[in-house]
């Protein structure tokens, strides 16, 4: 018997579309999801194995998705959805926070919370302007032009995560290349033999950290004199916790300041408003914070069905959070597509959201705060050196951000 079909409904879901997918401008969403920007809040992709998994595209399903604790973190569940090769590879190692649920996940994010809260991070304020201050004056001594990523977009986060862990900055040419290869290495060899580098130098790190009498005064040591020596937290929890804090410390914020420049220098009239009125920068980096939606695709597995949105998750199935395109939802922001320092709401998932939500997200403010601020007050002529449409940006499967930034002033 053919079945009917109710022609009064909504219209049917989209066809799956490939999951992830490079942006085609660097600050708006990949049109390869225009599809899935007509209001269906979920949406089926195919993933590179040919897996088809859910992508989360609506503003109010993400906000309840990602506060639920029936979908999980953990990367080694069956079902886990699993977007690159590369992914695949390091799935068996341990991440910490990020890959545990609660409890588990609870008790390590407790050590952390006191070194990242607001008042912490405010706090830091005068050092990380001083940070700043040293990487214009050495930028402007030496340019015009200059390439932004390296002189000012990278060193800016590695050193204020560096100083505040207690890693040496002298190691950065080390970590950040071993992460830019665990994020988007070539192979999956390249990804897991970059995990195990890292995991050596923080672990030798934290065993030279351990031997000291008295604890240094970075995040760090002060896990290994408080937490580890207690036994607290095992080394392997330890190391792993750095190894996220650091990668996760400076390369996110790095990609932010330099598609955050980017995204400023490509909107005269918007930055001529940040221009006349200075006070307007807060609201300025969390509507780039909304419109760049730099890390795309958080990645969850359901343990039990749920059913939102008229839809059934079963358990098992793998749940993608599109940021993008989530932080565009046109029943929650007006005109979404335009950069807009006046919104009234500013609560996007850029940082996503529920207990996983970003620890640093108070220090990524300052810093984007600070560093952006800094940048268009000391250079008002700053300009791209380059035809924008030939500055290279990242690919769609890892954090978003400019390759370069060719400037001058
Ligand atoms: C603008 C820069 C940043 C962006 C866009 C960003 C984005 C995010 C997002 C979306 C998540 C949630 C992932 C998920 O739920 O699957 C997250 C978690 C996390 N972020 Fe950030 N982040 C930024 C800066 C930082 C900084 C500076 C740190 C410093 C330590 C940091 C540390 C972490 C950690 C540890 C988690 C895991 C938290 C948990 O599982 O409890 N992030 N971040």
């Amino acid at each position: 018997m053919t079945e009917l079909t109710d022609i009064s409904g909504p219209a049917a879901p989209p066809d799956p579309v490939a999951f992830p997918q490079d942006r085609t401008c660097p600050y708006h969403p990949p049109t390869g999801y225009d599809p899935l920007r007509d209001g269906h809040p979920l949406s089926r992709v195919t993933l590179y194995d040919g897996r088809e998994v859910w992508l989360v595209t609506g503003y109010s399903a993400a906000r309840a998705l990602l506060a639920d604790p029936r979908l999980s973190t953990e990367r080694r569940r069956p079902g886990f959805p699993v977007p690159t090769r590369r992914f695949e590879a390091g799935r068996d190692r341990r991440v910490a926070l990020l890959g545990v649920d609660d409890p588990e996940h609870h008790r390590q994010r407790r050590m952390l919370i006191p070194s990242f809260t607001v008042k912490r991070a405010a706090a830091l304020r005068p050092w990380i302007q001083r940070i700043v201050d040293e990487l214009l004056d050495a930028m402007i001594a030496q340019g015009p032009p200059a390439e932004l990523v390296s002189a000012f977009a990278l060193p800016v986060p590695s050193m204020v995560i560096c100083g505040l862990l207690g890693v040496p900055y002298a190691d950065h040419e080390f970590f950040e290349e071993q992460s830019r290869r665990l994020l988007r290495g070539p192979t999956a060899a390249d990804t897991v033999e970059a995990r195990n580098r890292l995991e050596d130098y923080l672990g030798g790190l934290i065993d030279a950290k351990a031997g000291e009498a008295e604890p240094g005064d970075g995040i760090l040591d002060e896990l290994v004199h408080e937490r580890l020596r207690t036994g607290e937290l095992d080394r392997d929890d330890a190391v792993s916790l750095a190894i996220i804090l650091l990668v996760a410390g400076h390369e996110t914020t790095a990609n932010m300041i330099s598609l955050g420049t980017y995204t400023l220098l490509r909107h005269p009239a918007r930055l001529a408003e940040l221009r006349a009125d200075p006070a307007l920068l807060p609201a300025v980096v969390e509507e780039l914070m909304r419109m760049l939606s730099i890390a795309e695709g958080l990645q969850r597995v359901a343990l039990e069905d749920i059913e939102i949105a008229g839809t059934t998750i079963r358990a098992g199935d793998g749940v993608l959070f599109g940021t993008s395109v989530i932080n565009r939802d046109a029943s929650v922001y007006d005109d979404p597509d335009d950069l807009d320092f006046h919104r009234a709401d500013r609560h996007h998932v850029a940082f996503g959201f529920g207990i996983h939500q970003c620890l640093g997200q108070n220090l990524a403010r300052a810093e984007l705060e600070i560093a952006l601020g800094s940048l268009f007050t000391r250079l008002p002529e700053l300009r791209l050196a380059a035809p924008a449409q030939d500055i290279p940006f990242k690919p769609g499967d890892t954090i978003q951000g400019m390759l370069e930034l060719p400037v001058t002033w």
